[in-house]
Order: C-alpha cells, then sequence, then structure tokens
C-alpha cells in the first residue's frame, strides 16, 4: 500500500485535502478514499449562503455540521468556503442587499455562520471571486450587487467581520485565473495583487491568497516563472497562500485516454512543483477526489471520451496519474 497523499504533506509540514459534500459520502469506496488521503476538508457547497440561509434569517447548518463532525471524527482541518460571494446564493438575496440600510446583511450573516464554527475552522474564504479586470473598473474589482451597494469596502468590511466571529481561523481571499499565461490572467494577477496591497495597507485582518487551482491540460499553458513570480509577491506582502480547488480540465484533448491522463498529471506536477516551492505554501485542496461525479461537457463529449478524467481517482476509485503526480510533488516539496 504506498504512502496516502495526507501523510505525505505531513512528512513536509504541508496539509493535503480535498472537496467534499454530503453526497459523495455516501459511496464507502469514495469515503474510505477520502479518510485514507484527506487532512482537510472543505465542504463543495454546504456552507455556501443558498444551503445555509435560505429564506431570511432561517438558517441551515445541518449539512455544514454533518462535514465538520465527519471531520472530527477522522481528525481533518476543516476550511469554510464562502461567506461573501456574487454566486450561490438563495433567490432573495440581491434584493436584499438592493434595499438594505446598511452592511448588516452580510455583517450579520458572518457572525452567525464563522461564529458557529468558531475553534472549528483552518481557514475561512471570507470573499470569493471580487475582481474581473473585464468589468471595466480602474481598480479591477468585479461589477458584483456587493460593489454596488457597498462599494470597494464591502471586501474590507467582511474581513473584519470574520475575525470579530472568529479570532483565530486563518482569512483567505479566494480566486480562479490567476496561475496559468494568457494577457488576461497578466491582468487578472495584477488587479489580485493590487486588491491584496489595499487590503494590507488598510489593516484588514487577511492571512491569505486562495489560488483555486482549476488550470487546464489543453488550454491556457503555465508559465512557471511567471506563476512562481507571482507567488513570491504574495509572499512579500507576507500573506501565506493555499492551493484550495485543484483540478486539471482535460477537455480538448484526444480521445485517448492515457495520453490525456499523462498531459493532466504533467501540468498538475508543474503547477504544484511551483506552488510547494514556495516557503507561504500551507498545503493543496483538490475540487473533489474523484472523476466519478464529474459530467461530461455534453453528449457528443460523453460517447468519444467518456468521463472527465480532472483529479486524483477516477470513476472506478483507481488512482489516476495525477495522484502520483501530487504525490512525487509532495515528495520533492521542500519541508516546513
Ligand atoms: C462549483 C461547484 O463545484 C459546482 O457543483 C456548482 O455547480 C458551482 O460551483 N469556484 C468556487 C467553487 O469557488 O465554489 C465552485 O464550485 C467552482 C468555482
Amino acid at each position: 500500500m504506498t504512502t496516502s497523499l495526507a501523510a505525505l504533506a505531513r512528512a513536509k509540514g504541508l496539509l493535503f485535502g480535498a472537496a467534499n459534500n454530503t453526497y459523495w459520502m455516501k459511496f464507502p469506496d469514495f469515503a474510505s478514499a477520502f479518510a485514507r488521503d484527506c487532512a482537510i476538508l472543505v465542504p463543495e457547497y454546504e456552507l455556501k449562503r443558498e444551503v445555509t440561509e435560505p429564506s431570511p434569517g432561517a438558517y441551515d447548518f445541518s449539512a455544514g455540521d454533518a462535514l465538520r463532525d465527519y471531520a472530527q471524527a477522522h481528525g481533518m482541518k476543516l476550511r469554510g468556503h464562502p461567506l461573501v460571494w456574487f454566486a450561490a446564493n438563495p433567490p432573495w438575496l440581491e434584493a436584499a442587499v438592493a434595499a438594505a440600510k446598511d452592511e448588516s446583511i452580510f455583517t450579520r450573516y458572518i457572525a452567525a455562520v464563522a461564529g458557529r464554527y468558531r475553534g472549528h475552522m483552518h481557514s475561512w474564504d471570507v470573499v470569493n471571486e471580487a475582481i474581473e479586470p473585464a468589468d471595466g473598473r480602474a481598480d479591477g474589482l468585479r461589477d458584483s450587487f456587493w460593489l454596488r451597494k457597498f462599494g470597494p469596502g464591502y471586501i474590507e468590511t467582511a474581513f473584519r467581520a470574520a475575525r470579530a466571529a472568529d479570532p483565530q481561523a486563518l482569512l483567505v481571499y479566494n480566486e480562479y485565473s490567476i496561475e496559468t499565461d494568457s494577457p488576461e490572467r497578466d491582468l487578472r494577477r495584477r488587479a489580485t495583487l493590487a486588491l491584496l496591497e489595499r487590503l494590507i495597507a488598510r489593516g484588514a485582518p487577511i492571512g491569505a491568497l486562495g489560488l483555486q487551482g482549476h488550470i487546464t491540460a489543453y488550454g491556457p499553458p503555465l508559465n512557471q516563472k511567471k506563476f512562481a513570480a507571482f507567488l513570491d509577491a504574495v509572499r512579500a506582502m507576507g500573506l501565506k497562500l493555499i492551493v484550495t480547488e485543484h483540478d486539471v480540465d482535460d477537455s480538448g484533448g484526444p480521445t485517448d485516454v492515457a495520453s490525456r491522463d499523462r498531459a493532466v498529471a504533467d501540468v498538475s506536477r508543474r503547477y504544484l512543483d511551483v506552488a510547494l516551492d514556495n516557503p507561504a505554501t500551507l498545503g493543496v485542496l483538490t475540487w473533489g477526489l474523484s472523476d466519478r461525479f464529474l459530467k461530461p461537457e455534453s453528449a457528443r463529449d460523453a460517447l468519444l471520451r467518456g468521463t472527465p478524467r480532472m483529479l486524483p481517482y477516477d470513476d472506478a476509485m483507481q488512482p489516476t496519474p495525477m495522484h502520483d503526480a501530487i504525490a512525487q510533488a509532495l515528495m520533492g516539496a521542500r519541508k516546513r
């Protein structure tokens, strides 16, 4: 039996884990692989506001609690995701925000959710995906309903509310498409660094940048030098780093599974080599653990290529070459 990813990470002072959800947990082979390989868990959707506050002030933490209890029972750390996001919100929220008289529409929510899990959370994604240079703002922020109502200050307010609710949890700003190489991603990196600098300059209690890590095997390439320089810039601000949602999109690849798996494993290894080489990196989470629950993009795709192969285990819960790539990257990582 090979050494688990959790143990390989632990040997370097790192954390390995993955997103999990209450449905996937029903599959015993998935649950046992999860318990073996993961030392930290993030709920895939159970702590999103559409689940936790289906109607105003009526909270539902049953699913979040179930995953907290599972993590606790297996000696795993827990991450929260997300407290403030423009997506995965209940249908009543946007109108309520537009009509809101003050910021309690989100600070009260943060107090309720982060307060409930105080002492159980390794870290919280306090704000998720708040930049979008394509929206044309000078500051690169996303033109979300949060921004339209409260201005750019909502991000700092959210971090302060999270710190008030949980004195210990590491507070994370989480973002996507800031790792691989394209002019659009250059703009996203620049906007992310500018946001982090503004938050730090204002003394907001931010502790880390979350790199979602949704990369592609056949899309924008990974420029390791450029990616490493970006991570160094974040570290130079005194922030930590976490890879929060790693998977490798294999769409656009050949029908031949073996060559797709190789391409996925290769880019995952090159990505993690850079991320884990930075002393500020605390760990890696994949967005799920098995391809079993991934949906092909189209019926034609399902016919031609079968289930997407983007994660450490395939749909039969067999380790994929990506699993080995992650293991090699952890073994090659500097010890913290
Ligand atoms: C995704 C979930 O995995 C999907 O099941 C859901 O339909 C949409 O959201 N960035 C995030 C995650 O921060 O919360 C998203 O999760 C994927 C992108």
